[in-house]
């Protein structure tokens, strides 16, 4: 039998998942490991606990499956995008992982976007400098620990740590890439021109492969700790997020994702590069070779909802309590609305400050109103990215293909049919970045002719589908009318309390 492996560096734990030919999970792990806050807004980790992570989840995988290294044809690597590993000359790790969450970036952006030019960034990587991006992290770096800058040898994404484990090369993919501030997102290369203005040694960064190419073989040391097979190809596959619309099928143009995941994506496909023009969206390159991908990415999605659950329920009340809880309470949580930015947010506004609000809250309103009220306001975040899309003619924005954490609910499902008034769909199989990875695995192992053919193949929608309900559509229209003008309105009111605290 031939299997195909996805492992996902995430950001609350690494994954593994196998599927076989068919595209049939023949089994699953997840390792956590922790994050670390040093000050407000920042967010770290240490790239050797990702790696212990992934050897000890490969190594009991395989056992738990029983599948033996050499029935595995290919390995697709994906994760959390725009994170900084700095490595020196030896390999070693010389500062912990900045991760794609972390906002101490902000000064950073302005310089950047200064010395390239606000126009030429945007023309170039089809982005605005975000303080989550790589670049900004590689000259914070340079400014506050000169002498651990000196020593770097590579930069690279999370997952290309774990690609450099395992197989010795350095190399990512042009998704990832486009994530940093340094790619020229139209040609599907670095930016020289980037590179020299900020003055970044290009041999700072790895070699840059379209996702289903092969860019390394596991080595004998990493067969001997895991199980896996020396000689296994490794394709260069993609940040969490192309990884994922790769495994929602999002491969051609009229299909949109929605994940609610720790953060919360709208996702489409794009034939051609096509960008929000005033930067709202990211336009990325695809995991698809030669296409390219726009999405909103908000930052608390599914984070709000898990922040909520830690700090009213405790860590181990399930999630469908909640849900359960919410179900009771009726459309626009009786005049509750909830700002999900707890950790700053990027679309539609790229404001490290803005902060988390409840806005409404009176004596009649309990527990269930505040986590009824948190599921709209992360769908209403999610329709601020639809919106724009349905502004710039992104194509589809009818029907929205649900996954992530948050849609394993029903109530979530059919609360965001009504925000977005289009239909949503869950998936029959639904791993997230870890079946795209796996998917590529199995386009650069040659088991399948091409990424469009293998998710035609192997993705298929769930036959129930979520309904707008109109009349819960027109309540929703006015909540969302009032929650676009309350960050309006708090803008400035987050700038201060920056100041102050
Ligand atoms: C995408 C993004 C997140 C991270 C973490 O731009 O920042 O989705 O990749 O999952």
């Amino acid at each position: 039998m031939e299997y195909l492996a996805g492992i996902d560096v995430g950001t609350t734990g690494v994954k593994i998942l196998i599927i076989d030919e068919k595209g049939d999970v023949k089994g699953s792990i997840t390792v956590e490991y922790p994050l670390f806050t040093p000050k407000p807004g920042w967010a770290e980790q240490n790239p050797s606990d990702w790696w212990e992570a992934t050897v000890k989840g490969i190594k009991g995988l395989l056992e738990k499956t029983g599948i033996k290294g050499t029935e595995i044809k290919g390995i697709g690597l994906t994760g959390q995008m725009h994170g900084s590993v700095f490595l020196n000359n030896r390999g070693d790790v010389i500062h912990p992982a900045i991760l794609w969450c972390d906002q101490r970036t902000a000064k950073e952006c302005e310089e950047i976007t200064e010395k390239v030019r606000k126009e030429r960034v945007f023309e170039i990587t089809c982005n605005p400098v975000l303080t989550g991006f790589q670049a900004p992290k590689i000259i914070w770096l340079k400014k506050n620990h000169p002498e651990v800058y000196k020593k770097i040898s590579k930069v690279l994404l999370p997952k290309d740590y774990i690609r450099f484990c395992l197989t010795g090369t350095f190399a990512t993919d042009v998704a990832d890439a486009s994530g940093t501030s340094l790619f020229d997102v139209k040609n599907r290369r670095w930016s020289e021109e980037i590179l020299d203005a900020l003055d970044i040694p290009s041999s700072f960064l790895p070699e840059c492969f379209e996702s289903p190419e092969v860019t390394g073989y596991i080595t004998e040391e990493v067969s001997a700790l895991t199980g896996l097979a020396k000689g296994t190809p490794v394709v260069a596959g993609a940040g969490d997020q192309a990884a994922g619309g790769v495994g929602s099928g999002i491969v051609e143009e009229g299909l949109v994702s929605v994940s609610i995941g720790t953060s919360g994506v709208v996702f489409a496909h794009l034939e051609d590069v096509f960008v929000d023009p005033e930067g709202r969206l990211h336009t990325f390159c695809h995991a698809v070779p030669g296409k390219w991908h726009i999405m909103g990415v908000m930052l608390s999605a599914g984070g709000s909802f898990r922040w909520l659950r830690d700090i009213f329920f405790g860590r181990d009340e399930s999630y469908k309590v909640m849900t359960d809880m919410a179900e009771t309470i009726p459309a626009g949580s009786e005049g509750l609305l909830f700002l999900p930015y707890l950790t700053g947010e990027r679309c539609p506004y790229p404001d490290p400050d803005a902060r988390g609000v409840f806005f409404g809250i009176s004596l009649k309103h309990r527990k269930e109103h505040l986590v009824r009220a948190v599921m709209e306001g992360v769908s209403f975040g999610l329709k601020d990215s639809i919106k724009i899309m349905k502004e710039i003619g992104v194509p589809g924005c009818v029907k929205f293909r649900l996954t992530g954490g948050g849609a394993k609910s029903d109530l979530w499902c059919g609360m965001m049919a009504d925000i977005f008034n289009g239909s949503t769909v869950r998936l029959k199989v639904e791993e997230g970045p870890s079946f795209g990875a796996a998917i590529l695995a199995g386009v650069g192992a040659g088991i399948y002719s091409n990424v469009k053919d293998a998710c035609k193949k192997l993705v298929k929608e769930e036959e129930n589908v979520f309904k707008p309900d109109k009349e819960n559509t027109e309540i929703y229209e006015k909540f969302y009318i009032l929650y676009g003008d309350l960050y309006k309105n708090l803008a400035v009111l987050f700038d201060n309390l920056a100041k102050i605290s």
